[in-house]
Order: C-alpha cells, then structure tokens, then sequence
C-alpha cells in the first residue's frame, strides 16, 4: 500500500518532533498532526520558530522546513482521520491517577477515545500505529473498538514504539539505533508493516528497522525503559556507598563502563531520573506482572522506583543536614528545573520532589531554569499538592515558598545554598566567584549532576558537595566546626 497521507493525533513531545521528521524525510506524503489543545496547535503554528511548544535542539530548523509544505497541525480531527491511510496514536498514556490501577497503572481512556473516534469516522480502510507507550495487549483492546464501532473498514493495528529521548530527540529519530515495528504476522499485517517500513525506509537503513509480532513490540518498549532506569538506579544505589566509604562514583562508573558487556552509556549518577517515561512505564510495568500474578517479577522492577525516590529524598535531606539540620528561612538557589538539559519539559522532575522536602522544612526555594517559566513551576508544584490532598490555603501558602527567576544572578544572590538539578551546559561557565560573593556564607553547593569543577570551586571558597563524592558527615563536621 502506497501512503499519501499521514494523520498523528497528539502533538506532543513525540507526535510534533517524529511528524516533523517524517515529513522532511518524505516530502510525497502529507503529514498532518492534530491535537484537542487549541493553544498547542497555535503554537505549532506560530511564524516565530521560538514559541514552538516543545523545545528540541534542532526541532526548529526541520518544522522550518517542512511547515505548510507536506507538514500540517490542525485541531482537525475529524478531517485528518478521514484523509489519512496510515494514522499514529501519539497521545498520552499518564499513570493514572484515580479508580483501579491508580497510582500504578498507564491511563489509556485517551488512547481508547482515539480508537472510538478513527471508527467512527472512517469510510476506507486505514493502518493504525501505536506511536504511545502501551501495556503489552493494548493492540487487542484497540483491534476490539475498532472492528465493534466501525463502518466495517478494515483496520490494522501496528506497534511501532518511540525511542527518542527529550534534548536529542530530532538526532535520535534521524539517527535511530532501530525502529521497531510490530504487526500480525497476517497477508494484510504483513502489508501493513511493509508500509511502514517504506516510510522509514526513506532515511534509515534495513538493518536499522527491526520488524517482530505486535506483543514483543509493544513489550519491548517497556522493557527498554525498565532496563535503562535500572542501571541510573544501580550506579545511584552506588553513589550512597561512595558517600560512606570515599569512593568516587564517577571513577567507579568510568571503570565498570570499560568493561564491554557492561558498556559506558546511562551510568551518570545523579539527583534521580526524572522525565514523563521511566516512572510511569515500570508503574505499568509493576502493574502487569502483578495482574498475571507475577509478584516476584513486580518487586523487582518496583525496586528501581523506590531507590530513585530514595535518591530524591538523600539529595534534599543532605541540603538540610549541611546546613545545619535546618533551612527554615533560608534561600536555596535552583539552578535547573527541567528533568534535564536541552529540553523545557518538567514532568517528573527530580527538582520537583527536592523542592518539595526542603519547603516542607521551611526553605524558600529561588530558581533559574533557561527554559522553564515560572508559571510551569509553580504549576508543577500545584499539580503535587493537589495530588497529596492539600487544602487551597496550604497550597498557596507553599507556593509562596517558591519563586523564580529570568536570571540566575537574582536566583542565587544572597543565597544560603545553591543545588544544581539539571545539567545545563551554562551553568559550568558562569562567572562562580561573583555568586560566591553575593551569597551569605559558608556558601554551599550541591551538585545534583556532577556538572562542576570540585577543585575550581572549593578554591574560590565554596562547600560543594557532588553525587557519590566524598564523605557526608566529614562535609557536615568541616563545614560546620
Ligand atoms: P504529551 O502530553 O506531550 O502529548 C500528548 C498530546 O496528545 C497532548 O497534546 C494532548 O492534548 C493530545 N491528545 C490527547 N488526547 C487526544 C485526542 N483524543 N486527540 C488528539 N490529541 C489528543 O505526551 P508525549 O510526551 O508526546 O507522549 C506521548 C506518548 O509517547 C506517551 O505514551 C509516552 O509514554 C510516549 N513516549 C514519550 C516519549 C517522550 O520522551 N516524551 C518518548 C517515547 C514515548
Ligand atoms: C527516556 C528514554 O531514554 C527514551 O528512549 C524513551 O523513548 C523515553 O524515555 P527521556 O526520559 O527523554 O528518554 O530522557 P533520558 O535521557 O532517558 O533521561 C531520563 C532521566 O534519567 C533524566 O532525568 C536524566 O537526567 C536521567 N539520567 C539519564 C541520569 O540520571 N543518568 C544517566 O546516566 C542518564
């Protein structure tokens, strides 16, 4: 089957960044992404590159391109279904927040509405593509709306999870280690995913573009996530033992990482993962295992959650430790709030869950973040209270603990400490002995992303104190007495 028209709904962090490169890849086909949020299409849409809704390095430079030529955003719906022979499903799949599964598992009554509304629509035959993250069987559930609410057209549900991390998502799709997609091992499966192997086909090579049945697709998704947070939780288990024993994570991550069969990537220590996939996706996964009564196998997984929130917390509960068991009143400077560089995407971000701890012992907290506003902070941080069943009075109250900034020099003037949670590049050239004279002293940092110069600091005069380096309490005694 030959596409000539594409539709994704959900013009998000994966459908805006992975429409747009399909679309500068192959300028024959239309690619048109619809979404229900009017602000986010008119920000696609916007002429002034700069107002994008997702910032990517690189995003810009290929909407450029592609934008009004074969690349479209509409809140069209309807219409975009109707056109498209091949329609993506890249809405969100969140952790679901109420009734059965909560807390754990993936909330698909978005992914559901999609189905409902493609059958509904459809006169023509068209190939469905599982662009969300989805529990393992999810093809099933879509195939069963779709043939029970449709015109009887035929659909075919494809797998064809996305890869791409935020910051380098435009390299990581036009360079992909693989493209998975996963179809019925069928005459009209088998068609379905040659049609999407052509597209792909446009920039990558055959050995890039694995093809397996749809449930090892959609399971290996949730599978590749599990594995990569489970070695940043396996090197920040580590980081604790380096605190007490002077060992320094950093060395001890470069010298497994030689080892070939353990490799170098994924082993920096830090305050914690964040982002909007690897909780979510191992809660689902936990969550599966335990509905097929796998409780051994769900443990196992939930261990990595519970060691990265432990991470959050160590990090926060140091701050206050350091500074002398107690930040009530005092101003903790945020450099960072992103999950993590080069993106402006906050969803759970350690720097959340840090500021959380420290307003609670009473801190102010001050933040810079070069690409998060401060409405995004502070609705962050509501999104938190609200879901822990705060009052309005006590929500306002905390929110009045935060503030922030377009400057870092009016975040961290007068501070007590400073805390580094996400790895800005900018934040290692900043003019550090200006900050040091305009902080109160002993002027602390601590480095949740072992971004800065120990030695370089530490000379200006600085009590830094880095992920998995050197002694806690020797910190805490020399800084104290
Ligand atoms: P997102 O929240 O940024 O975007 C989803 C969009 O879908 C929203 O703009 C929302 O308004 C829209 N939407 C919801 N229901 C809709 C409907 N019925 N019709 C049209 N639009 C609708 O989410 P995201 O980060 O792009 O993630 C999307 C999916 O991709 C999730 O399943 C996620 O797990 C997965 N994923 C995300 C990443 C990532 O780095 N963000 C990477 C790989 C996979
Ligand atoms: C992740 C997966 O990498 C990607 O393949 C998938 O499609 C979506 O989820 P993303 O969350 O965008 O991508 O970014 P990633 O680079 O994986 O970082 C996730 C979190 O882990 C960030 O908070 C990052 O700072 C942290 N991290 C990453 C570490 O703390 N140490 C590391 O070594 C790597």
């Amino acid at each position: 089957m030959k596409i000539k028209n594409i539709c994704c709904l959900g013009a998000g962090y994966v459908g805006g960044p992975t429409m747009s490169v399909i679309a500068l890849k192959c300028p024959e086909i239309k690619v048109t992404v619809v979404d229900l949020n009017e602000a986010r299409i008119a920000a696609w849409n916007d002429s002034n590159l700069e107002n994008l809704p997702v910032y990517e390095p690189g995003l810009a430079e290929v909407v450029e391109e592609a934008r009004g030529r074969n690349l479209f955003f509409s809140t069209d719906v309807d219409k975009a279904i109707e056109e498209a022979e091949m329609i993506f499903i890249a809405v969100n799949t969140p952790t679901k927040t109420y009734g059965e599964g909560k807390g754990m598992a993936a909330d698909l009554k978005f992914v559901e509405l999609c189905a409902r509304q493609i059958a509904r629509i459809a006169k023509n035959d068209k190939i469905i593509v599982e662009k969300s993250t989805l529990p393992v069987r999810t093809a099933k559930t879509l195939q069963t709306i779709l043939d029970h609410t449709g015109n009887g057209v035929n659909f075919e549900v494809l797998s064809n999870p996305e890869f791409l991390a935020e910051g380098t998502a435009i390299e990581d799709l036009l360079n992909a280690d693989r493209v998975l997609i996963g179809g019925q091992q069928t005459k009209s499966g088998k068609n379905a995913i040659q049609a999407l192997v052509d597209i792909y086909a446009h920039w990558l090579s055959p050995k890039q573009i694995l093809t397996t049945n749809v449930w090892s697709s959609e399971l290996s998704k949730l599978t590749a996530n599990a594995f990569l947070a489970q070695r940043i939780s396996s090197i920040n288990a580590l980081s604790a033992l380096c605190e007490a024993t002077e060992a320094d994570v950093d060395e001890v991550a470069s010298a497994i990482g030689t080892d070939s069969r353990i490799g170098s990537k994924f082993l920096k220590s830090s305050v914690g993962f964040g982002g909007s996939c690897f909780q979510k996706d191992i809660l689902n996964l936990v969550y599966l295992c335990r509905y097929f009564n796998l409780p051994e196998v769900a443990n196992y997984w939930e261990q990595v959650i519970i060691l990265n929130d432990y991470q959050k917390y160590r990090f926060a509960k140091n701050i206050i430790t350091s500074l002398f068991n107690t930040v009530s009143g005092k101003k903790i400077a945020f450099l960072g709030w992103a999950f993590k560089k080069d993106t402006n995407d906050t969803r759970e971000s350690p720097a959340i869950y840090v500021a959380e701890h420290l307003i609670e012992d009473g801190a102010e907290i001050h933040i810079y973040d070069p690409k998060v506003s401060a409405n995004q902070i502070k609705a962050d941080m509501r999104y938190l209270f609200e879901l822990k069943g705060l009052n309005e009075v006590k929500i306002e109250a905390k929110l009045n603990q935060i503030h922030a900034y377009d400057s870092y020099t009016d975040a961290v003037n007068q501070a007590h400490a400073i805390a580094i949670l996400t790895e800005w590049d900018e934040f290692k050239d900043y003019n550090w002995e200006a900050i040091y004279y305009s902080m109160y002293k002993p002027a602390f940092i601590f480095d949740g992303r072992n971004i800065l110069n120990i030695e370089k600091l530490t000379a200006i005069g600085f009590q830094i104190k880095g992920i998995g380096k050197g002694l806690v309490r020797q910190f805490y005694e020399e800084s104290v007495f």
